[in-house]
C-alpha cells in the first residue's frame, strides 16, 4: 500500500509503536518543539487515543494517529520505538514506506536476566539500527534516543538531562537529527560517526538500565571532553 501524504507541505514526523512508553514521550517532546507528529499503532484506535493525550498535554500540538505503515506514508521523517521483536513484521509490511526518508531508531534489544540488562542478539546484524538500514538500503538511518530515559522524555516541567548519541552513514541525516535533538530542553546532540557505531549505543542502555535497577534511579549518558553546548532550559 502505498499513500501519498496530503500535499499541504507540512513535514510530519511519525513515531512508529507510538503508543509505547519512548514513542510517547518523544511525541511529546516533538509537538512541544513544535512538529506535527503522527502516532503509530498497530491498531489505529490506538494511535488516535494516544494523539489525543499529546493534543490534551502540548496547548497548540499537531497530532494525529494512524496505523503504523499507514503512518510511516505520511511522514518524511520516521522514528522506530517499537519493540525490537516486531521490526521485521513492521518491515515486511512497511519496509517501502522508509526508502529515502530519515528514519530515527531508538530501539534497544534488551533482556533483563537476574536484574541486569543484556543485549540480545539481532539475527543477520550487530544492532538494531543496522538491521534496519541492511533491510531498507536506501533509507537514511540514524541512530538516536537509545539512552534517553522514557519517564524524563513524558516530564514536560523539566528538560530532559541527556546527550544524544547520533550514528548513521548519512552525515546530513545526523545534521538533521541533530537539530531535531536540539530543539528539545536539555538534550544535547552528539554526532558520533557511522552506524557500525549503534551497537555500542546500544550496550550502553543496557548498562543504564542496570544501574537504575542498581540503585533505584533513571541513569542517562553525558559525554565530557567536548565543546559545551545545551540547549535553553538545561541544567
Ligand atoms: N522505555 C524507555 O525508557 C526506552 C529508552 C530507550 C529506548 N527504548 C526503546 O524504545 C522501544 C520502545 O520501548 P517502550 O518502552 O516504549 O516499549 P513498549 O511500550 O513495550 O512498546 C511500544 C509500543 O510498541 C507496540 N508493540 C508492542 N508489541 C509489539 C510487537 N510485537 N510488534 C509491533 N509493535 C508492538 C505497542 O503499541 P501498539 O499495541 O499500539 O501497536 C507499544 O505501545 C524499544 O525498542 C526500547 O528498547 C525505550
Amino acid at each position: 500500500m502505498t499513500l501519498s501524504s496530503y500535499g499541504d507541505g507540512v513535514s510530519r514526523l511519525a513515531i512508529l509503536g507510538g503508543t509505547g512508553a519512548q514513542g510517547f514521550g518523544l511525541a511529546l517532546r516533538f509537538a512541544a518543539a513544535g512538529e506535527a507528529v503522527v502516532i503509530g499503532s498497530r491498531v489505529a484506535e490506538r494511535a488516535h487515543e494516544t494523539a489525543a493525550r499529546v493534543r490534551a498535554a502540548v496547548r497548540g500540538a499537531s497530532a494525529e494517529g494512524r496505523e503504523n505503515v499507514e503512518a510511516a506514508a505520511l511522514a518524511e521523517r520516521i522514528v522506530l520505538t517499537l519493540p525490537v521483536g516486531g521490526i521485521e513484521h513492521f518491515l515486511e509490511q512497511g519496509a517501502a514506506q522508509l526508502a529515502g526518508k530519515i528514519v530515527i531508531d531508538a530501539m534497544v534489544p534488551l533482556t533483563v536476566k537476574k536484574r541486569v540488562a543484556e543485549l540480545e542478539p539481532v539475527a543477520g546484524a550487530p544492532s538494531v539500527s543496522e538491521l534496519v538500514q541492511a533491510r531498507v538500503p536506501s533509507a537514511r538511518v540514524v541512530c538516536a534516543f537509545k539512552n534517553v530515559p522514557s519517564d524524563e522524555l513524558q516530564d514536560l516541567a523539566h528538560p530532559v538531562p541527556s546527550d544524544v548519541l547520533l550514528c548513521g552513514d548519512d552525515e546530513l541525516a545526523r545534521r538533521e537529527v541533530a537539530k531535531l535533538v536540539e530543539h528539545i530542553p536539555g538534550l544535547r546532540a552528539v554526532d558520533t560517526g557511522p552506524l557500525r557505531l549503534a551497537r555500542y549505543v546500544e550496550g550502553l542502555t543496557a548498562l543504564l538500565v542496570s544501574l537504575n535497577m542498581r540503585h533505584k534511579t533513571l541513569t542517562s549518558i553525558e559525554i565530557v571532553g567536548l565543546e559545551r553546548k545545551r540547549t535553553a532550559g538545561a541544567a
